[in-house]
């Protein structure tokens, strides 16, 4: 489902830091070294080039991702900082830990790579070659370990090159990676910080700088651990009727393909009216927005193949749908 390709083995030198940046901007798939685990890195506002991160890791669903910013004032640009947020962020950055934020208004991260939540996930990792690459980038990068679904993490570029060899652009090689595992993730969205994930940083030590203990969320309890597991975690104010043939009256219009005979309405949008699961896919977030931001009370969903992305896009369509 993916174009095969050929995966560029890139040393961590000046010319490979130049080549790994140059790829980013064009929309291109990299597995970068961080401290935690290597990435697969692509740029975060191009949702184009996100969701191919989708369709190469074969991911199930559209979890929301992590973005990678060179420095503090980066991340500041793209997400609100409270107090704690703040505080962790001078305590613990650049390093293992990620900070769940509000999205700033100006935002660049596109909404498949935040599932289309209001929300952001950013870190500024530690590791010389990944800053040096966010730096040339210019732009926040997206960046899931780079691993097929399911897969552990990789922490060398050959573990990378198992998995993923001939579905990525290139791999940055700087060797293994140090933490080896995942940065802690903590939401700040106001009220007591939580810890979505354990990871690279000791709990004791997020404590310390914040000076209380983290809300501790359970994978598995009634706050889900990802947000991306929730039944209905994107829900548009409308409903949504999924495989439908054509829109009946009143009803907007999602199509995917070729569209139907009769007449659409005027409140319609074709994620990919070539029937291209990567251009839907990365068309999907943006289209419900706009489609529901209208007010219409039922959104009418053409059928999309099962193939490839299309498990992704319906399951993020199912929990669209999903009664609340
Ligand atoms: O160490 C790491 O964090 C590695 C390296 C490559 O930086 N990245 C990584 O990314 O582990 P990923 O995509 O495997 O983990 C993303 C996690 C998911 O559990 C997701 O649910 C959570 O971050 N997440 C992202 N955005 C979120 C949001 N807006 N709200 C809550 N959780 C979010
Ligand atoms: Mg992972």
């Amino acid at each position: 489902m993916i174009a095969p390709r050929q995966t560029q083995h890139l040393s961590a030198d000046e010319a490979g830091i130049a080549a790994a940046a140059e790829l980013l901007r064009a929309g291109k798939l990299v597995a970068l070294p961080t401290e935690t685990v290597y990435g697969l890195a692509a740029d975060a506002s191009d949702d184009r080039a996100v969701a191919s991160i989708y369709a190469a890791k074969e991911r199930p669903s559209f979890n929301p991702l992590i973005s990678h910013l060179p420095d503090v004032d980066a991340a500041r640009r793209q997400g609100l900082f409270d107090a704690p947020a703040l505080a962790l962020a001078k305590a613990f950055w650049p390093g293992p830990l990620t900070l769940v934020v509000p999205a700033s208004d100006g935002c660049t991260v596109c909404s498949l790579a935040r599932a289309g939540l209001d929300s952001v996930a950013l870190r500024v990792p530690s590791h010389p070659v990944a800053h040096a690459v966010l730096h040339a980038a210019g732009r926040p990068i997206a960046a899931p370990s780079a691993n097929r679904s399911g897969r552990v993490s990789p922490t060398q570029a050959e573990h990378v090159l198992a998995d993923l060899d001939g579905r990525i652009d290139a791999v940055l090689d700087a060797g293994p990676t140090a933490v080896g595992v995942e940065s802690s993730i903590v939401a700040c969205l106001g009220g007591a910080p939580r810890l979505l994930r354990p990871g690279g940083v000791p709990r004791a030590a997020l404590e310390a700088a914040i000076g209380q203990a983290l809300v501790i969320v359970e994978e598995g309890g009634s706050a889900p651990l990802a947000p991306g597991l929730l039944a209905s975690h994107y829900a548009p104010r409308a409903a949504v009727r999924l495989d439908a043939e054509r829109p009946l009256p009143g009803e907007a219009w999602l199509g995917f393909g070729r569209e139907p005979n009769s007449s659409l309405p005027a409140l319609a949008f074709n994620l990919s009216p070539a029937g291209d699961l990567t251009e839907a896919a990365a068309n999907l977030f943006a289209a419900l927005r706009r489609l529901d931001d209208r007010g219409p009370k039922t959104i009418a969903v053409a059928p999309i193949p099962m193939q490839g992305l299309g498990e992704a896009i319906n399951d993020r369509l199912r929990r669209a749908a999903a009664p609340r």
